[in-house]
Parts: structure tokens; C-alpha cells; sequence
């Protein structure tokens, strides 16, 4: 497996070469992003972005949103061509899983309803579908909504005295996801 270092998206000039992958790529191609609105997503403050860097360069890169009402949702997931099927998603995804479950009990991505080999591979890694989304982005197609879990919401939340009951706190933290 090729090895790789994930670390936040810094600066422009990777905000850039992520957009050109997302715009260039499938799904987003049927899905109709272009460069412009990958570069606005990648730029937003309210996601969390990661790239994966390689001895070539910047050799994927992954969009995590962690606010919201699917909190710990993997919205994007892109690996550059040249480089796919030889583990580096499969490292990207296993990023995420540490990030959101250190915090948070699930784990929510969607997969467009065309993108059949990455649905493979998310089953693999123990997605679950639990919803569907049809017509969602464009017509004739559905966003599936998968979810990788590691227990129930409550219990991992509460108030804490010493706070006088104001602030929402983590107990503590959420097991460390399988290994994949
Ligand atoms: C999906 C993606 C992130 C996976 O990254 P990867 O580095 O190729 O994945 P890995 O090497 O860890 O795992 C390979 C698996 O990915 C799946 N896969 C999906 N698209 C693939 C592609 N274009 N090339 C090779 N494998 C792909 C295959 O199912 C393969 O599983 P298999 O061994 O059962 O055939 C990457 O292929 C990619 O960027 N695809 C285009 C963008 C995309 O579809 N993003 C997901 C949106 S939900």
C-alpha cells in the first residue's frame, strides 16, 4: 500500500489543484460541478479539508463537514486518477472514521446512485445504505445515503455540573472505528 500524508488543505494553490480533480472527475462531472463551485466548497470555513499528499504531490483530498444535522458527514472523497486502486481512498476514508468517531458516534457519506465501484467499496468498509435520496442533485438519479456506526447518540453527550448545566460537552471518547 502506497503511503501517504494527510494534513489540512493550505493555501490557494492546493485549494486549486483539488478543485481541478473534483471538476474533472466523475461523479461530479454527471453531476454537474464545475471548477468554480469546487474551489467555493473547498474555500468554505464550515468544512474540514484534507489532502493527501504523495512524493508526485497532492494525491487526493477529502471534504468533512462537522456541523449540521448529519454531523461527521464525508461530503467528498476524490483520489487522482493515476493514483486509484492502490489503497489511497481506502486511507482517506480511514482518516475521516478517526477524525469523526474521536467526536461522534456516526459516520454519514453519500454515494451517487451511478457510482457503482465506489459503493462497493464503502460497502467493504462497512457502510450501511439507510436512506435514499432520489432526484437529489440532478434527475433520473439518487444520492444514497450510507452510515457507518459505532453506537447510539445518547450517552456520549451530557452536561457537566461544574458548568452549572450551560455548555454541551463530550463524556468522553467514542471507540476507535475497525480497522479498514
Ligand atoms: C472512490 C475513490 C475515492 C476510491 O479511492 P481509491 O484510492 O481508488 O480506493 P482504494 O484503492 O482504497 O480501493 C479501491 C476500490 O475503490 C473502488 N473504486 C471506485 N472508483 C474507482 C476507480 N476509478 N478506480 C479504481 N478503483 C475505484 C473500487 O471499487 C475498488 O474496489 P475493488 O477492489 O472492490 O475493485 C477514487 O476511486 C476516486 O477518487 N474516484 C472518483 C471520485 C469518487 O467517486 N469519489 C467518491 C464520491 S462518493
Amino acid at each position: 500500500m502506497v503511503e501517504v500524508l494527510i494534513a489540512p488543505l493550505a493555501g490557494e494553490v492546493e485549494a486549486r489543484t483539488c478543485a481541478k480533480l473534483m471538476a474533472e472527475s466523475e461523479p461530479w462531472l454527471t453531476l454537474g460541478r464545475s471548477y468554480e463551485s469546487a474551489l467555493t466548497l473547498l474555500r468554505d470555513p464550515t468544512r474540514e479539508v484534507y489532502v493527501a499528499h504523495d512524493q508526485r504531490g497532492i494525491a487526493g483530498f477529502l471534504i468533512l463537514c462537522m456541523v449540521g444535522a448529519f454531523v461527521g458527514y464525508i461530503q467528498s472523497v476524490a483520489v487522482q486518477p493515476d493514483r486509484r486502486g492502490q489503497g489511497l481512498g481506502t486511507q482517506l476514508i480511514a482518516f475521516a472514521e478517526r477524525r469523526i468517531l474521536a467526536e461522534y458516534p456516526n459516520v454519514f457519506m453519500c454515494v451517487s446512485s451511478f457510482n457503482t465501484e465506489a459503493h462497493r467499496l464503502y460497502q467493504r468498509l462497512g457502510y450501511q445504505i439507510v436512506g435514499e435520496l432520489t432526484d437529489y442533485i440532478v434527475h433520473g438519479q439518487s444520492e444514497i445515503l450510507l452510515r457507518k456506526t459505532v453506537g447510539p447518540l445518547a450517552g456520549r453527550t451530557g452536561l457537566t455540573p461544574d458548568q452549572g448545566g450551560t455548555r454541551e460537552t463530550s463524556t468522553g471518547m467514542a471507540p476507535r472505528p475497525e480497522s479498514s
